[in-house]
């Protein structure tokens, strides 16, 4: 896949406000989550603690919460805003993991754009345009 290559990861129907959606698009082997907020898109790779599914963490003020250790990301630009705090034992969330606090980087934003109801993503970072929340349109 070259930087320009986009490829079709879901239909704008498919995403609801205010929460994930896992695709089936893989870039550089990781699992492409897409998050609606505000009418706008937003694309994230996996989290850069462990690679949790980001598109399956829980969304909430513009951040969406890892479902494995709960590290927190902003939506729109990956920062990480909170490390990993619980680890899951048994199917159960324990606090107090060893790796609490520890410092991660922020998780790969990819670009999107819209076309046709078609949600398109693509290798390249997300542009500020799209951070600044503004549907990319053809
Ligand atoms: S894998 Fe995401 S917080 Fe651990």
């Amino acid at each position: 896949m070259n930087q320009a290559e986009w490829l079709r990861a879901a239909h704008i129907d498919d995403l609801m406000d205010g929460e994930g959606f896992e695709s089936d698009v893989e870039i550089d082997g990781e699992t492409v989550a897409l998050f609606r907020m505000d009418g706008a898109v937003f694309a994230l790779g996996l989290c850069t603690h462990e690679q949790g599914p980001l598109g399956q963490g829980n969304v909430d003020d513009g951040q969406v919460t890892c479902p494995w250790h709960s590290a927190r990301f902003d939506i729109r630009t990956g920062t990480c805003l909170g490390s990993p705090t619980a680890c899951r034992v048994d199917g159960s969330i324990q606090i107090g993991d060893a790796d609490a606090g520890e410092s991660i980087p922020a998780c790969r934003t990819f670009a999107v754009k819209v076309v046709d109801g078609e949600v398109l993503v693509s290798r390249a970072a997300a542009t500020p345009r799209a951070r600044d929340g503004e549907l990319a349109a053809e």
